[in-house]
């Protein structure tokens, strides 16, 4: 599939454009002097005007410091920047990634099947990935002595990591229909901190790896993936091709890499240049979360997402969740200068997803040249970064409530916890502490939002016990966590992700930002080994290199 070019794109820099910034600004001028008590006492239709529901998320915005006005305003300019063309650009598979050359079809992904007889690769991958599950969980996978699989490992990172990471923990409650899971794990980091231990745990007989990269050369993969298969070597001394074969399954869009590599090309799964790392979960890289809640929990997941994707496309701006939520970012960054934001779930399911969205975000929209190769003069993406709220309140709230620096934070939850497996489903405190827990979220927003001003009784609380409140938030409630709400709810943030891009004139879809880095990575390896390069260094590099290389073991 080769990408359309760009076509009928206006240019980023036009007069409508600066017409329209040039309103947000000024009022933003007046934006500053209002606190949200005020806005809400104004207004007693607040929530209604601004709070929207669909694809089984509801999207509460009314906690952020803006009006309806400041959104009519905010869509002129995402007229005027041309969000409609855009749009229409990526789902016509144009060539939005323009840096690379390519489209960015992440949503063709969660597209239903086509009518029978038309070839589609997509939905050949998903075949062969289903028939591997079904193998898995059924117990026909077999290790090279014969048994059944019990745990799988998954070894790949960012976007090969973190997404079917934070998916497969938030659906674990959701077992597949047929057959019995393995215990799935993950592994990320290069330093063998995590595999070591695990390995320690895991019987080799019945271990499948899923090496799990779609460029099959990162160095954090390779390094552990080796490291896994050196272990299964030993163990099996004398299987030779057997372990590669029953132990190992790859996934990447560089099928020959694979092979080189001697992943069994019938153990090969593949995506394609088109789709991001970090918008993968939704190929053959999801293959985790289909082992943890079945192929039948997977296509819900899909189907959540392409409900997310018609809604981008055919609802209203003023009705159209990506497009709130990006505008909502916009005008906090470049409008009201609130420079950082705080991801919160307040779901102990939800643990991985703010590292999720601080890849999603930040590693798509922290750029800084236009697509006329202009450096931009405003901010792009925010500072991102999360915890579970229930914990986060004994960490860093109290930067939140009286710190000195406005934060933009995000709340969400699931409305019903919808608890339906396991001993602990039918135990009543359970049902208590999802309550406790969505009774912290809304008063922790209500006292970010409002102050103590509607709060504390006595007019002589010294200064150090107030809150001044005025902290904007946005309260995203899931009907349920279920997959097919997660998957409208991770293309929400794709989407939005797109909308910022587009309003910021940058490109969401590459990363060169990260290149340089792996290079000089490399180079250093050899400072490190033999001190050969170290002249070349500054000083300080010159002498941390001087410093652990003395401390090495002969
Ligand atoms: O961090 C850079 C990056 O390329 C991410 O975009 C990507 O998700 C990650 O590395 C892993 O890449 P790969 O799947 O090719 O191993």
């Amino acid at each position: 599939m080769t990408a359309a070019p760009l076509h009928d794109l206006p240019p980023h820099h036009t007069d409508a454009a600066r017409d329209a910034d040039r309103a947000l600004r000024e009022h933003a001028e007046q934006a500053r002097h209002w606190h949200l008590a005020d806005l809400f006492a104004e207004d007693p239709r607040r929530f209604e005007t601004l709070s929207l529901h669909a694809g089984g998320l509801l999207v509460d915005i009314s906690k952020q410091r803006l009006t309806a006005d400041t959104l009519e305003k905010l869509r002129a300019l995402a007229a005027a920047r041309g969000l409609d063309t855009w749009i229409r650009c990526l789902f016509e598979g144009g060539e939005v990634n323009w840096t690379e050359g390519r489209a960015a079809m992440h949503w063709r992904l969660r597209q239903p099947p086509r009518p029978q007889g038309e070839p589609d690769p997509v939905q050949e991958q998903l075949a062969r990935m289903e028939r591997i599950v079904k193998r898995i969980l059924s117990g026909q996978w077999r290790g090279c002595e014969g048994d059944a699989i019990t745990d799988v490992v998954n070894v790949g990172v960012g976007g090969s990591d973190l997404g079917p990471l934070m998916a497969s923990v938030a659906l674990h409650e959701n077992h597949p229909r047929e057959g019995r899971r393995p215990r799935v794990h993950f592994v990320s980091s290069m330093d063998g901190s995590q595999i070591a231990p695990l390995l320690d745990e895991l019987n080799p007989a019945t271990t499948l790896i899923v090496v799990s990269s779609k460029s099959f050369t990162t160095v954090d993969t390779l390094s552990n993936a080796a490291t896994a298969r050196c272990w299964l070597e030993q163990a099996f001394p004398k299987m030779n091709g057997a372990v590669l074969r029953c132990h190992f399954v790859g996934v990447s869009a560089k099928p020959e890499r694979m092979s080189e590599w001697g992943i069994h090309e019938d153990n090969q799964l593949l995506f394609w240049d088109w789709v991001g790392g970090r918008y993968s979960l939704w190929s053959a890289i999801g293959l985790p979360i289909a082992l943890t809640i079945g192929m039948d929990g997977f296509r819900e997941l899909l189907a959540g997402a392409n409900e997310m994707d018609r809604h981008f496309q055919e609802a209203p701006w003023e009705k159209n969740l990506p497009v709130l939520l990006g505008l909502v970012d916009v005008w906090n960054l470049n409008f009201l200068d609130i420079t950082a934001r705080a991801v919160l779930p307040y779901d102990g399911r939800l643990k991985h997803w703010p590292a999720y969205v601080e890849q999603l975000e930040m590693e798509s929209n922290g750029k800084s040249v236009d697509r006329d190769g202009e450096v931009v003069d405003y901010h792009t993406c925010p500072v991102i970064w999360g915890e579970v709220g229930p914990n986060a309140q004994h960490a860093f709230y109290q930067l939140l409530h009286q710190g000195t620096q406005p934060v933009a934070c995000e709340f969400l939850a699931a409305a019903r916890h919808g608890r339906r497996n396991g001993n602990s489903a039918e135990l009543q405190p359970l049902e208590e502490q999802h309550i406790l827990t969505l009774a912290n979220c809304l008063a922790q927003s209500r006292l970010l939002a409002l102050g103590d001003r509607a709060l504390a009784e006595d007019d002589g609380t010294p200064t150090h016990k107030r809150y001044r409140g005025n902290q904007p938030s946005t309260t995203l409630l899931l009907d349920e966590l279920t997959p097919r709400h997660l998957g409208a709810l991770v293309a929400l943030y794709e989407h939005k992700v797109f909308v910022q891009a587009v309003l910021w004139g940058i490109n969401p879809f590459d990363q060169w930002g990260v290149e340089m880095g792996k290079k000089i990575a490399k180079d250093m390896i050899q400072v490190l080994e033999s001190g050969a390069g170290a002249d070349g260094l500054d000083a300080s590099t010159r002498a941390l290199a001087a410093y652990v290389r003395e401390r090495q073991p002969d």
